[in-house]
C-alpha cells in the first residue's frame, strides 16, 4: 500500500460541490461532495483490471460509467441500473491544502 499527496491548489475546482478530477497515472477520482472531498479508485469493481470508470453527464446531473459493461455509479460512488457494487472508496485525509490518499 503506498500513499499519494495531493496539492489541493492545483485543482481549485474542487472547491465547489460537484466537481470531480481525475489523477489519471494513479487512477483515482476526487469528487467534491456537498461537505467533503472524497478518493474513489477508477478500476471498475466488477473487473478491476479492466474497466476505468469516466465521468458522465452534466456538470449538475453528473454520475459515473465504466464503458465497459455500462456499469453506473452516483458522485458517492453507490451503484445504480444494473450495477451490482459500489465504487471503491479510498481513505483520505486533508493537511494544509494536501490530500494524502491511501492507494490498494
Ligand atoms: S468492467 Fe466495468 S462494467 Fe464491466
Amino acid at each position: 500500500m503506498s500513499k499519494l499527496r495531493v496539492d489541493l491548489d492545483a485543482y481549485p475546482q474542487l472547491s465547489e460541490p460537484g466537481q470531480a478530477v481525475l489523477l489519471r497515472k494513479e487512477l483515482v477520482w476526487l469528487i467534491r461532495g456537498k461537505r467533503r472531498l472524497r478518493a474513489y479508485s477508477a478500476r471498475c469493481p466488477h473487473k478491476p483490471k479492466e474497466g476505468r470508470i469516466v465521468r458522465d453527464g452534466s456538470e449538475r446531473g453528473c454520475y459515473f460509467r465504466c464503458p465497459l459493461h455500462s456499469w453506473t455509479f452516483t458522485r458517492r460512488g453507490k451503484p445504480t441500473g444494473r450495477s451490482k457494487k459500489p465504487m471503491r472508496r479510498l481513505p483520505l485525509v486533508i493537511k494544509g491544502g494536501v490530500a494524502r490518499i491511501e492507494l490498494p
